[in-house]
């Protein structure tokens, strides 16, 4: 196997990865290349053939070409390609990847239309072979492809090819992996409508290639990213396959890098400068690879594995152990508002004032009560003041059915409100099978996920008057996606901020794929905060980040470990389960465990097994938080 590292602390990178300050400046620099390949091509009177992935990760890349465009680039001499598009759905179905090419590119330039190319995905089965075979056809007759744009699923897959596709594999009709069925239901607005079978370039097609540019934005990647860099090359994990391009190159944002050994387990590729919280990571993974508690580590635990230099410089183990022992002790709290009249010197949060004014921000309704609904309980049962910002309505994500649901019931019950609800239902039932929804249907769509979130609020404790529903404009205004943040998106945050002067602020989004929901509210935040720097309360105001949907942040990280009772759980999971537009409508038998409510109960216990597993107390489950003091 061929290693491109450039350096000693890229020793396990089989592939050249680069690592842009965000998702904008690696997509910046991605449409310089190709706009620099698409002038080469014009000058000798020659086509740039383009291979292109549809998803979120190139959006950033299609806007940059899309002003490219309008700033003179001509995409008259370009041929493309596309990887992939689902078997099975219209070609106007909002997500198909004919229509999503159309709206993110096509429909902006100058391409002319025969010269673009993209799996049908209407055939009929046994159509289906002949057409793959004129797919790859029609490649080699372009000359084959120059620069081949690419995505990575968090399976492992490039284009759709699923692990277990080889390296030979040509353009072919495949199965979609669960998983990747599951990334893709939020879309879909349900994971039975996500079709199962997609039409895609093989890995061969894609290996054939001039050159090959992967990207990939947030920590959701980074594991994969990482195996597919550094791991074995294997069917198992088809971007792995990469590895064997002689110029492919992966650009990521710092979030997708985060699981390279460089970054994850420095101390195995060169010398490090032993920060506290590296200290700590170094220790916790040593006790977790050895399957031991911290205190019964021993010297020559740390001498076999790469962490002589720690000891050398902090050791010997028992004073290193009981350092990170204490550590991990002063994370743990039944406290989350500070402890009132405790000493508060080794506690996460301040003791003073008693009762704090608690701002939780929730991107979409659900967010805030998956990943801390007990910690949400905690706050109002020990006194403090909480206010639940919804920022996001979370309309999009509401079902047709589920709708039609609450307007029959509004429109039987007659009154005032039938009206409305006639008039929903009978929009409803015009709905083109793939139409966006109405202003009217969104606005109602919005009214059913207030609802839900009284009632998820109550079960925590939390009166609904306490709720605000921001409803932000850029939400309101977008689509998945195609969000567009804007001033008015800020002001609304800041002026929330200032009105209630929090002492804590509980906030998600900051290492999460930058189109989505969440990543776009983080980033509001940061900016929202940073005009109200100077204010007299954010001097005295915590910001704790809690983890994204479906994961806890990795113990090193954490600063405040929050233990629920086996009650506090039900709580939280009765608060979840009331969110019932966000159900599977037809859950799989042959997957339990992967309705929200039982990923948040699976993740809040796997943390207290691994507290318990460090040597700390054992606990039913556990929510986790980290501080955040903005630059
Ligand atoms: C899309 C494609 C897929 C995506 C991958 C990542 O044409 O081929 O491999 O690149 O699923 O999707 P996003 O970018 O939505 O995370």
């Amino acid at each position: 196997m061929t290693s491109h590292y450039r350096s000693e602390s890229e020793q396990f990178e089989k592939v050249p990865v680069r690592i842009f300050e965000d998702a904008d400046g690696a997509s910046r620099e991605l449409a310089t290349e190709i706009a620099a390949l698409i002038r080469a091509k014009a000058a000798c009177g020659e086509r740039a053939v383009l291979g292109l992935a549809t998803g979120s990760t190139p959006v950033r890349l299609y806007r940059l070409l899309r002003q490219m465009h309008a700033e003179g680039l001509s995409f008259a001499n370009v041929v493309t390609f596309n990887l992939d598009e689902y078997h099975g759905i219209a070609p106007s179905h909002p997500e198909s990847y004919r229509r999503f090419m159309g709206e993110q590119l096509f429909d902006h330039i100058d391409i002319p239309p025969e010269n673009i190319h993209i799996p049908d995905g209407t055939l009929e089965r046994s159509l289906v072979f002949a057409h793959c075979a004129q797919y790859e056809k029609a490649i080699e007759a372009a000359g084959g492809i120059d620069l081949q744009i690419l995505g990575i699923g968090r399976t492992g897959h490039i284009g759709f090819n699923e692990p277990g596709s080889a390296a030979e594999s040509r353009t072919r009709l495949v199965t979609l992996d669960s998983l990747t069925r599951r990334d893709a239901a939020r879309d879909f607005l349900g994971e039975s409508n996500v079709p199962r079978h997609a039409l895609t370039m093989g890995v061969g097609t894609i290996l054939a290639a001039r050159r090959v540019v992967l990207l990939a934005w947030g920590g959701a990647k980074a594991g994969v990213v990482a195996s597919a860099v550094e791991g074995p090359q294997t069917a198992a994990l088809p971007a792995s396959h990469l590895q064997s391009h002689a110029n492919c190159a992966f650009y990521l944002d710092p979030t997708a890098s985060s699981a390279l050994t460089r970054f994850s387990y420095p101390w195995r590729v060169g010398r490090v400068d032993w920060t506290p919280q590296l200290r700590r990571k170094a220790v916790i993974h040593l006790a977790g690879s050895l399957q031991k508690p911290v205190l019964r580590l021993v010297d020559e635990d740390y001498g076999a594995h790469h962490l002589a230099d720690l000891l050398t410089a902090q050791g010997p183990a028992y004073n290193l152990n009981i350092k990170i022992f204490n550590e991990l002790q002063h994370t743990l709290t039944g406290w989350p508002g500070g402890k009132p009249n405790a000493d508060d010197s080794n506690r996460p949060e301040r003791a003073e004032p008693a009762q704090k004014r608690c701002l939780v921000l929730t991107p979409e309704p659900p967010d805030a009560f998956n990943a801390m609904g007990g910690v949400l309980h905690r706050l109002t049962s020990q006194g403090h003041e909480v206010r639940l910002a919804v920022l996001c309505s979370g309309n999009l994500g509401v079902p047709d059915p589920i709708l039609k649901l609450h307007l029959d019931f509004a429109a039987e019950m007659g009154g005032a409100s039938a009206a409305e609800a006639i008039a929903g239902l009978d929009e409803l039932q015009r709905k083109g099978e793939f139409d966006l929804d109405t202003l009217r249907i969104r606005r109602l769509k919005s009214l059913v996920r207030r609802g839900e979130t009284r009632a998820a609020a109550l079960a925590c404790g939390i009166d609904e008057r306490r709720i605000s529903n921001c409803e932000l404009p850029f939400y309101e205004k977008g689509r998945y996606r195609q969000f567009q943040p804007g001033e008015e998106d800020v002001e609304t945050l800041a002026r929330l901020l200032a009105d209630f002067a929090p002492h804590q602020i509980y906030a998600t989004g900051g290492a999460l794929d930058p189109s989505s929901v969440g990543a776009v509210c983080f980033s509001l935040l940061r900016e929202a905060l940073s005009r109200l720097t100077g204010s007299a309360w954010i001097d005295d105001c915590r910001i704790w980040l809690y983890p994204p949907a479906e994961s806890a942040w990795p113990l090193h990280e954490v600063d405040m470990a929050v233990p629920l009772s086996p009650s506090e759980v039900g709580v939280k999971l009765d608060a979840i389960y009331r969110h019932a537009s966000q159900r599977s409508q037809n859950p799989a038998p042959s997957a339990p465990g992967t309705e929200v409510w039982q990923t948040a109960q699976n993740t809040n216990r796997s943390t207290a097994h691994d507290y318990d597993a460090l040597g700390l107390a054992e606990y039913e489950a556990i929510e986790t938080f980290k501080r955040w003091i903005p630059a």
